[in-house]
């Protein structure tokens, strides 16, 4: 169970699947095809079997790729369609008259290679990963190296109207907003372009090789055999895009790809497999794409009232503070204010909108007044009575009012003013608050601005309209029967509803039905009425550390602001006196234990939709909610499963109230025993990857459908962890799976997929451990998985 025994079993794992791989001459026979099948499905490869032509599983569905087969990236180079996928069955077959055709199961045509004259004889997929077809006299009737994606490899050539597109996210391959072209007058160009017409807007990046004189234009992009790119001129010189830099030669593979984020990268990478180095970049344009964007048009580098961010490799875009992200999924696709502004409003601005500084954030190309002089104080009252002035930018003595959607934001040293941006009080989120308390009574007309709510994605937004509703006609209620709804101070200002203890009292009969026991307390079922009735689970928290008030407060605020469709939705909750409730939505199907370790054992299927939606969950708390929510104890009796039976996490962003001012000793250790990752017991930081490390165990339980630790008569077998290494290791995975599981034998290279992914998910050593997004993608089969070392190499026993 060494490094080095696993190490050998893999190089002799690549050696067979090499021979097996490399027998063709990269030759390909009219009538020869290709389907996209969920099982390993066949592709072509080139000669030295450096690059496979075939199917890519991309999030359930399949495109049609070039890729880089000996390296654990799989990197796509090239892609049919414009980067639409197409769904399982679809066909790629090599014909006589239309080069090749990729049709749907049903035989109906959804992309040929261009028609051209003359008969296809055969294609040549040769090592270079060029993949031609051949005319009856060997000439080339149609090249991948002439319809290019996103990507150049060496000896591919771009000439004069050429063209590459970045693909929209890093996994959706349609075709994004940025372009390298070169132009007609020999200039090599980057721009944004308008996504439906194709119009090219202003250029972020030019190489200059235009000129007067037609002999000294550039006229073809090489990029030739050692590695090197350049654009060609007329008369022959040549303008090095690769300058001054020592290009590794033999033994590494190159590519020049526009990036996703719109940046033109030069890699290489060891042809051998490492295991570790991935792509090293050589150069780059633009160096900071950020400040070099300066585009009123087409949303600039992360999409319109957003900010770019750039440590002078690739960029970050992010949302500013009271403003989300439009599609979820994709962060260069501009961002939303969380509220609007009325113009007819008649009250007064000052009791609406305040501002929260962004400290070396500007956007450039907003201004839509400048004042000068003027003091900082009279900037930011002019900017908050004016229902057009979103930011107010001050710098020196002078002011800018900027509108939306905010352009060209970035956040930049370079950026010497202050920005104040405006958000509305209503949508306070709470790290912002001003201390100010709100009264309902005096502002009763107004209870609803008071229920803010972020706004992401449709169907959550319908269903905070019914919370927004719910808690209002709830307040509205108690307000009629005149119970004393007290002044609210530091309430928790977002979509959650406060209830005071006696009405969760009431709405679970006296905490007469238990549901369950978490490490928090114990869970009750309840029924709230608000504008319908709504069935609830009311967490009693009885474990929390003194003088926890303040940290309850935060943590619930941080609760109430995450939105996910794997995550429990938080309803409400109790503070009063000492009494600390949370009222979460009622999961019917119970907890993902009593499913995988019951008797009727859930199909595969289900078990893969539930390992994913925990995943997404995941990712979502680690890496997409407004502050990092690590949970500490994901296991299955902290996933709850919805009427649909989705994966839905519970429990989450409590572990700090338990954690605070305890050290870790064994006392401050979260998370429950058979899930907890080695660092806990460790002197090293506690970081995001314990619950890697939990959700690849669970993973591991999911798959097998038993628990992580079982009894001793279970022998070798019974630390789940242990004994899937050893089945993997020894080739013997079958054994882990329920006999004759049909769907499981019939879908087993994603059986492996997900077993290989908890195997990396439980490293002993945290760095080794995938993050989340990477484990999602490695499930998804977005990204490829390479062979996992033994997870605990060092002598680490759990004692
Ligand atoms: C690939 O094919 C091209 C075009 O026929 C040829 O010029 C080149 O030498 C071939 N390269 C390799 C590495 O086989
Ligand atoms: C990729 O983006 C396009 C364009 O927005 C969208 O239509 C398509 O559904 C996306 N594909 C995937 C697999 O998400
Ligand atoms: C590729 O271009 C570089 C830079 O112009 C040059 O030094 C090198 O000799 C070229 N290699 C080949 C094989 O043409």
């Amino acid at each position: 169970m060494s490094y080095s025994s696993s190490y050998t079993l893999c190089i002799l794992i690549c050696l067979f699947s090499y021979s097996a791989l490399a027998q063709g001459d990269g030759t390909i026979s009219v009538g020869s095809s290709l389907t996209a099948a969920d099982k390993a499905a066949t592709s072509w490869y080139s000669p030295s079997g450096d690059f496979a032509f075939g199917f890519r599983n991309v999030e359930d569905q399949f495109l049609l790729a070039i890729w880089y087969d000996k390296i654990p990236d799989k990197t796509i180079v090239w892609y049919v369609n414009d980067g639409t996928t197409v769904p399982a069955g679809s066909k790629v077959q090599l014909t006589v008259d239309r080069g090749l055709v990729l049709s749907d199961s049903r035989g109906n045509g959804i992309w040929t290679s261009k028609s051209f004259s003359g008969t296809a004889s055969n294609a040549a997929f040769n090592d270079t990963g060029n993949f031609r077809i051949v005319g009856s006299d060997t000439t080339t009737l149609w090249d991948t190296f002439s319809n290019p994606t996103d990507t150049l490899l060496p000896t591919q050539t771009m000439d004069v109207n050429g063209e590459l597109y970045s693909r929209k996210t890093e996994t959706n391959f349609t075709r994004g907003r940025f372009q390298l072209r070169l132009l007609d007058n020999g200039n090599l160009v980057l721009n944004t372009r308008n996504i439906l017409t194709n119009f090219p807007y202003r250029s972020y990046y030019e190489s200059n090789t235009s000129d007067k004189n037609p002999s000294n234009q550039g006229y073809q992009v090489k990029f030739n055999e050692s590695g090197y790119l350049y654009i060609l001129r007329r008369n022959g010189d040549i303008f090095e895009l690769t300058t001054n830099k020592a290009i590794p030669s033999s033994g590494y593979y190159h590519r020049a790809t526009l990036t996703y984020d719109g940046i033109l990268v030069q890699y290489y990478h060891l042809k051998i497999f490492t295991g570790t180095t991935g792509w090293t970049s050589v150069w780059q344009e633009p160096v900071n794409i950020c400040t070099t964007i300066r585009e009123l048009r087409g949303g600039g580098a992360c999409g319109l009232n957003s900010i770019c961010k750039s440590d002078g490799s690739r960029k970050d875009c992010e949302c500013p503070e009271t403003y989300s992200l439009l599609d979820p999924n994709d962060k260069q696709g501009g961002c939303k204010p969380n509220f609007t502004q009325n113009c007819d409003r008649n009250d007064s601005s000052e009791d609406l909108y305040d501002f929260v500084e962004s400290p070396g954030t500007d956007w450039l190309l907003s201004a839509y007044e400048q004042m000068d002089p003027i003091s900082e104080p009279e900037c930011k009252r002019l900017c908050l009575i004016d229902c057009f002035c979103v930011a107010a930018y001050y710098k020196g003595n002078s002011c800018w009012k900027k509108k939306l959607p905010l352009v060209n934001g970035r956040k930049d040293n370079s950026v010497k003013g202050k920005t104040y941006l405006k958000f509305s009080k209503a949508n306070l989120p709470p790290e912002l608050h001003p201390g100010k308390p709100i009264d309902y009574k005096k502002k009763k007309n107004r209870t609803l601005i008071l229920v803010g709510s972020v706004l992401l994605g449709s169907s959550v937004f319908v269903n905070l309209i019914l919370i927004v509703f719910g808690c209002f006609g709830f307040l509205y209620i108690y307000h009629k029967k005149s119970i004393n709804i007290q002044p609210v101070n530091n309430i928790v200002e977002t979509n959650v509803c406060r209830f005071t203890n006696n009405e969760l009292v009431e709405a679970t009969n006296g905490f007469k039905e238990e549901v369950g026991r978490g490490s928090f307390g114990i869970v009750y079922k309840g029924l709230i009425h608000m504008s319908s009735t709504v069935i609830v689970a009311v967490k009693k928290i009885d474990r929390l550390v003194q003088d926890g008030a303040e940290e309850f407060k935060t943590e619930v605020n941080a609760i109430a602001q995450t939105h996910h469709k794997n995550l429990v939705r938080l309803i409400g909750f109790c503070e009063e006196e000492e009494h600390r409730l949370l009222v979460y939505e009622y999961m019917v199907n119970g907890t993902l234990a009593n499913l995988i370790f019951g008797c009727a054992k859930p199909s595969w299927a289900q078990r893969k939709h539930i390992a994913l939606g925990i995943a997404r969950g995941l990712v979502y708390l680690h890496e997409e909610c407004n502050t990092q929510i690590i949970h500490c104890d994901i296991k299955p009796q902290n996933i709850l499963l919805d009427e649909y039976y989705n994966a839905r996490i519970s429990d989450f962003g409590l572990a700090k109230l338990l954690m605070l001012n305890q050290s870790r000793t064994k006392t401050g250790i979260r998370g429950t025993k058979g899930y907890v990752a080695p660092e806990w017991f460790r002197n090293t930081p506690i970081t995001a990857k314990v619950d890697v490390y939990s959700f690849g165990v669970l993973l591991l339980e999911i798959i097998c459908c038993r628990r992580s630790v079982e009894n001793i008569e279970f022998g070798d077998e019974a630390i789940l962890t242990d004994w899937v290494w050893d089945c993997f290791q020894d080739g013997r995975m079958f054994d882990l799976i329920e006999k004759n599981n049909k769907d499981m034998l019939s879908d087993w290279d994603k059986v492996k997929r997900f077993v290989m992914v908890g195997i990396w998910c439980i490293q002993e050593d945290p760095s080794s451990r995938p993050t989340t997004r990477r484990a999602l993608l490695m499930l998804e089969g977005v990204a490829d998985i390479p062979y996992p070392p033994c997870p605990s190499p060092l002598s680490w026993t759990s004692t």
